[in-house]
């Protein structure tokens, strides 16, 4: 593949540290660009750090300039979707207006492709129990809406300016370094496995927001994809858009779903140890079931998810948090 450097926007968060160190395992030379509003450099194994804002132009045009970038990778944004409920400005501000600043400064700097961090947020209810890239897209919180905004922003910069993208709707991220060596802990989990393994490490308690969905044993189901697999997905779309000079959708998940209960069953296998869980009442707007159809990126860019199993996705974020336990 010819294309060589790589910038990583967000690159020190839970998602694009690992996907950057596989770059650069790969042999690709990774740039990470990170504010550290979420994220931490002490993640970071490898690649050249640069701290700075996605929306800082002037910072943009020197990496631009100085590094001969390739291609983007764009992870950088706020991802709590009960946040941007409440903070709204700060997750448009933020996801979109920066995004749009980062754009502008691709198409005038030449560089013409980008890998999207986009989400199952974008689809709002699920009107069937798998999530295909053709169902309609209907956000329903503030998150969402950013993520679907920047999707159409794509959109009209490949069609006005020939920028070649690919959004990857990320169903629920899940796992950690297979390898061990990727420390990560989240100050302020929004994901139900991290929110879990936190309870278990400072021993307080985790609430189940509904017990009296219509599933197996009433609490939400959910697909969870290993970040190794997403990484993998990353590189083969990054592949698939330097082969084909077009723009690609693709939802990423296992198709398989775990519900709250079984996600807190394998925490305590995996841990050792028992939860102390509050039953709490439902969520405005958490679907029972959300799962994604991935049967797109599997056909067209060969994409298998290698780590399926739950309580193999539990154990390496368990590894990743243990490594980083001193600094919660
Ligand atoms: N975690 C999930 O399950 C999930 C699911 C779907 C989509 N996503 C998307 O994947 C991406 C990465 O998510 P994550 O879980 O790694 O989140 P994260 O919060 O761990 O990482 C985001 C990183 O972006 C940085 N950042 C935020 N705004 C920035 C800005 N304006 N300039 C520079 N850096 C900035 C933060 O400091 C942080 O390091 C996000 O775009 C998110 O929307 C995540």
């Amino acid at each position: 593949m010819k294309l060589k450097n790589i910038l990583i926007t967000g690159g020190a968060g839970y998602i694009g540290s690992h996907i950057s160190e596989m770059l650069f395992k790969k042999g690709f030379n990774t740039f990470i660009l990170d504010n550290l509003s979420r994220g931490h450099q002490n993640t970071l194994l490898n690649g050249f750090f640069i701290h700075g804002d996605v929306g800082d132009e002037a910072l943009l045009d020197q990496i631009f300039e100085q590094h001969s970038i390739d291609a983007v990778m764009h992870f950088a944004a706020f991802i709590d979707v009960g946040e941007s409920v409440r903070e709204p400005y700060r997750y448009y501000l933020n996801n979109v207006t920066q995004t749009l600043t980062l754009l502008n400064c691709m198409v005038k700097h030449k560089i013409n492709y980008l890998i999207f961090s986009s989400t199952a947020a974008i689809f709002g209810h699920p009107l069937s129990p798998l999530i295909d890239e053709t169902h309609v897209c209907h956000p329903i919180n503030p998150y969402g809406r950013t993520k679907l905004m920047i999707e159409k922003m794509l959109n009209d910069f490949h069609d006005a300016y020939g920028l070649k993208y690919c959004c990857l709707r990320y169903f629920n991220a899940a796992g950690g370094d297979p390898c061990g060596k990727i420390k990560y802990f989240q100050a302020r989990p929004s994901n139900l496995i991290p929110i879990a393994l936190r309870s278990i490490l400072t021993k307080s308690p985790m609430t189940i927001f509904g017990t009296d969905y219509p599933t197996s044993d009433g609490t939400c189901i959910r697909d969870y994809i290993h970040i190794d697999d997403l990484g993998r997905a990353h590189i083969l779309a990054l592949e698939k858009l330097w082969n084909s000079g077009s723009s690609y959708n693709y939802n990423l998940g296992n198709g398989k779903g775990y519900s709250v209960k079984e996600v807190i069953q394998s925490v305590e296998n995996v841990t050792n140890q028992k939860l102390t869980v509050i039953h709490g009442c439902r969520r405005l707007g958490d679907p029972p079931i959300l799962m994604a159809n991935s049967q797109l990126a599997e056909k067209e860019l060969g994409w298998v998810p290698q780590f399926q199993l739950l309580d193999i996705m539990v154990e390496h974020a368990w590894n990743a948090m243990q490594n980083a336990a001193h600094e919660i």
